[in-house]
């Protein structure tokens, strides 16, 4: 069967890479890749691929309903896979409108303009939600988070997150739309905004500026290599069952602090610096406010059912991505200047 695919964000961070692996993988689907481009937006992560024939983009907003339903009513598209998003939580913090324009009622006209074209019962069509951990809420020393634990969501971030969940599954339930949602772990890989904390912390290490380490950098992330999310977006779009819900997290716990220090010990020998040198930049600033303690996914149900496994370890994955953002300085300048720079500085002022 070969699809027309809306994907939603491709411009973004795990979208472009998304976007990428299906226009590769898929030449017989077309892919549309709908984005606002915001600062997190950035067309160039899609410059090797922008001329294949499978692939068009179109700037638009998802929070403008009348361009939503013109959109879906052109093109028809068969199924949407829903990444756009505000993502970032600490810009949730500082101002939660965006998050809930984008995040809510962003996810609630793709529903409305998917139901308004779709035939109820096609097995054609899928409205595939991704969505993340941080819906669960935060966990103590014990347990991992499964697709049966309650939501409970902190953050302004996740509470948007957690509204758009619940709208896929009520439109599931009440219209009969096909969906499926996943909930992801914390992911790391090229092409990740430098606002989140692995790139944010490689840049800074490469400018000799502080790392802010939030509190005493006691909190827990399980990483996860954003193709190996992909992978998993991949097996569920093709083989997942409709109405159900996958986690996906990699296994891989750490505490902020001791992740910041393994990057510095590995950018000490990329740069050539002495032991330890990247490791005094270290800055232990306020703690975010309400700062969810840990996050870690039990996997089981993707791993059993649909035969997912992450395909590479958390020492390769990270050195490849310090080695991409070495080498990529000028993808960095492109994406830090202007709007981002502001806002970092505001931030900063702010601790
Ligand atoms: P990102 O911030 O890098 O990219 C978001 C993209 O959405 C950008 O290209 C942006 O331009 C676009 N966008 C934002 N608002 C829009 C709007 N109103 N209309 C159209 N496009 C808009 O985000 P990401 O890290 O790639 O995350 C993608 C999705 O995956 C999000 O839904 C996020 O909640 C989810 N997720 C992320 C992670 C993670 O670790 N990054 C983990 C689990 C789930
Ligand atoms: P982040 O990458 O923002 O992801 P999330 O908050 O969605 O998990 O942050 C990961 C962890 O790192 C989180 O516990 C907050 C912490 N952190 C810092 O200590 N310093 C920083 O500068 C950033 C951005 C995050």
């Amino acid at each position: 069967m070969s699809y027309k695919i809306i994907i939603t964000g491709g411009a973004g961070f795990i979208g472009s890479h998304l976007v990428r692996h299906f226009v590769n993988k898929y030449p017989d689907y077309s892919i549309i890749n709908l984005d606002k481009l915001t600062y997190a937006g950035n067309l160039e992560n899609l410059k090797d691929i922008e001329d294949k024939s499978n692939y068009a983009f179109v700037k638009g907003d998802i929070s403008d309903a009348a361009f939503i339903n013109n959109l879906f009513e052109t093109e028809n598209p068969d199924a949407v896979i829903h990444l756009a998003a505000e993502s970032h939580v600490d810009r949730s913090i500082l101002n939660p409108g965006d998050f809930i324009n984008t995040n809510i009622i962003g996810t609630l006209n793709l529903l409305n303009a998917a139901r308004s074209i779709w035939n109820p019962g096609s097995d054609k069509n899928l409205f595939y939600h991704i969505s993340t951990d941080e819906v669960y809420g935060s966990l103590g020393k014990e347990g991992y988070f499964t697709e049966e634990t309650a939501y409970d969501p902190r953050s302004p971030y996740s509470a948007s997150k957690a509204g758009s969940d619940h709208l896929v599954r009520a439109f599931f339930h009440t219209y009969n739309m096909p969906v499926v949602v996943s909930n992801c772990s914390n992911n790391y890989g090229p092409y990740q905004f430098p606002e989140k904390l692995i790139p944010l912390m490689i840049h800074n290490i490469v400018n000799r500026k502080a790392l802010p380490v939030y509190g005493q950098g006691a909190q827990t992330r399980d990483w996860l290599w954003v193709l190996d999310h992909v992978y998993a977006i991949d097996l569920i779009f093709h083989k997942g069952k409709v109405g159900e819900t996958y986690n996906i997290g990699g296994s891989n716990e750490w505490q902020n602090i001791n992740l910041v220090n393994t990057i510095c010990s590995i950018m000490d020998k990329k740069l050539n610096r002495k032991t330890g040198d990247s490791a005094k930049l270290i800055t232990f600033v306020k703690d975010r406010a309400g700062h969810d303690m840990r996050y870690a996914i039990d996997a089981s149900k993707i791993k059993n059912e649909l035969g997912w496994k992450a395909s590479i370890g958390f020492e390769q994955g990270l050195e490849q991505t310090i080695d991409w953002y070495l080498a990529n300085e000028e993808w960095l300048e492109h994406v830090t200047s202007g709007a981002y720079q502001n806002y970092y500085e505001k931030q900063y002022e702010e601790r």
